[in-house]
């Protein structure tokens, strides 16, 4: 896409951007798994939403034991998603929709498919192709006891012993053996990887798990560690753990930096970086380094209004000092769903989207998974459909009840996610009945809809934005609202945005013209009921 000669701002730094999960987002082929072309046949619709940009998780080569994350060829499209001519084809559909496109980079850790492991285990210890990953002999007689007691995110030990006797570390699933980024051979890869895509056109990189490059040197013991009963989000959330947020990730960041700067465009990247403190997630964002970071924080907190405030605090005094803007997101392919985390039903859908309202108003970029703009729940999916290696190897019940593949249309499974064939086509995780309610056929004809709600939203953010300023002020409105203004900038006007999370109706008469609301304002005084949010111009 041309850079526009006219923009001082980086294109990405107020920009929605909708995360596709690939593997279900739609699926071209018929064999119930979502591909590159199916995200090309919605482009339209992408279109119609009014984002910004699209990230796509793991499309590479990948036996998929991780569901992508396990990559074995970073330079080719897996024949379950397509080919790199559908990539091409997908990308130029995006750039003529003005969306941009970022792809998943996954330097943590490759597949153990990955011809570089393949060549560790074959070439044995002490060799080159070893030391590209961390092996180490084991402990205790004849090393018959793991080097540390490090567990993997995904349940059990994070080590595994091949058949000469040293073992290999994976931070997760025995199938993603974890890389030596001291060694120069990776970094030198990574480089040549980024370029690979760069020089196809991308607009940048989201990369997985960019806080767990390097390893405490001597990989110590981590103290109280216990073998079972630690969930993802428990391990996710030790910040304190010798493999996290080591100094040598940020030396990787900015060299990758530079590598982004040779190209026109803005090209970016985003951290998925699960960091302890706002300062520890500062520095991911440092002028050399990344674009953005994930801010977590808000998706882990409830619909308090001082538990909210508090995020939007923290998070501005730790990024302002680096001059850089938050990234908003209230859910992603890894965590339990909004409308859910937040109690469920029609309770939780009024929240999801008053919440959704509020991280759109505030300055800086913000992140919609898809299924968001449906209102959709989380799904409970039965143990023998279950399909996630963190549900497989005992670390809970998995993630796969966020990842249930869309449902497009029609009143029954595959609810237009696949092709209309005789038999219907089964989808990698089942589709429950009642997604008959949430396809985006019948809510595109309901103008009362969540989908209709988010296309209107993100359509006057839109509009609004350019004329905002990037500074925001709170509002004392009451202690269980929370409320902000943007003022405007060259004579446009400003917005306030109000979240009612008590249970007492809030006036709001004071506050301006409504342009954005999540719910009908009271129709008997105007006020704004509990559990809502909106959008005032003046
Ligand atoms: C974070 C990804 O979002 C998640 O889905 C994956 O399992 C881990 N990183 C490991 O790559």
């Amino acid at each position: 896409m041309a850079p526009d000669p006219t923009r001082t701002t980086p294109w990405w730094r107020d920009a929605v951007c909708y995360e596709i999960y690939v593997r279900s987002f739609a699926d071209a082929d018929g064999d119930g798994v979502g591909d590159l072309r199916g995200v090309t046949a919605r482009l339209d619709y992408l279109e119609s939403l009014n984002v910004d940009a699209l990230w796509l998780t793991p499309f590479y080569t990948s036996p998929q034991a991780d569901h992508g994350y396990d990559v074995a060829d970073y330079r080719d499209v897996d024949p379950r998603f397509g080919t790199l001519a559908d990539f091409d084809e997908m990308l130029a559909g995006a750039h003529a929709r003005n969306l941009r496109v970022i792809v998943d980079l996954v330097p943590n850790h490759t597949s153990s498919a990955h011809p570089w492991f393949v060549a560790a285990l074959a070439d044995g210890p002490g060799s080159a192709a070893r030391k590209r990953y961390l092996f180490r002999d084991g402990r205790g007689p004849d090393g018959v006891q793991p080097p540390n007691n490090w567990q993997s995110l995904f349940g059990g030990p994070a080590w595994t012993r091949v058949a000469d006797g040293q073992w290999y570390l994976h931070l997760f699933d025995p199938e993603q053996p974890d890389l030596n980024w001291d060694d120069p051979d990776v970094g030198d890869e990574f480089e040549s990887v980024l370029r690979f895509w760069l020089d196809r056109g991308v607009d940048g990189f989201r990369v997985d798990v960019a806080h767990g490059l390097f390893k405490e040197s001597g990989l110590p013991d981590v103290e109280g560690m216990t073998a079972a009963g630690e969930t993802l989000d428990d391990t996710m959330s030790q910040w304190d753990r010798p493999y996290w947020d080591q100094p040598g990730v940020h030396d990787v960041y900015r060299r990758w930096r530079q590598v982004l700067d040779s190209y026109p465009g803005d090209r970016m990247m985003i951290g998925e970086a699960w960091v302890g403190t706002p300062e520890s997630m500062a520095r991911y964002v440092r002028p050399d380094e990344m674009s953005q970071v994930f801010n977590f924080h808000w998706l882990s907190t409830p619909f308090s209004a001082p538990a909210l405030r508090d995020v939007i605090a923290a998070t501005y005094a730790a990024v302002g000092p680096v001059g850089a803007s938050p990234t908003w997101v209230l859910s992603n392919h890894d965590v339990v769903r909004t409308v859910t985390h937040y109690g469920g039903g029609d309770l939780g859908l009024s929240r999801a989207k008053a919440s959704m309202l509020a991280m759109l108003a505030l300055p800086g970029a913000a992140y919609v998974y898809q299924g968001e703009e449906l209102g959709l729940p989380q799904v409970e999916v039965a143990p023998e459909d279950r399909q996630d290696p963190t549900w497989l190897r005992g670390g809970g019940v998995g993630r796969d009840g966020c990842r249930i593949p869309l449902p497009w249309s029609g009143d029954a499974p595959p609810f237009g996610f696949s092709p209309e064939t005789a038999e219907p086509v089964r989808t990698w995780l089942p589709q429950p009945a009642w997604f008959a309610d949430y396809t985006v056929e019948r809510q595109s004809r309901d103008p009362y809809s969540t989908l209709a709600f988010l296309r209107f939203a993100l359509a006057r953010r839109r509009e609004v934005v350019p004329g905002l300023s990037h500074e925001f002020h709170m509002l004392d409105r009451g202690a269980d609202v929370v409320a902000f203004r943007r003022d405007g900038v060259d004579g446009a006007p400003g917005v306030t945005c109000v979240v009612n999370c008590g249970t007492e109706d809030v006036p709001v008469g004071d506050l301006g013209t409504p342009l954005v609301l999540s719910a009908a304002l009271a129709e008997s005084t105007g006020h704004l009921l509990p559990n809502s949010a909106a959008w005032f111009q003046s």
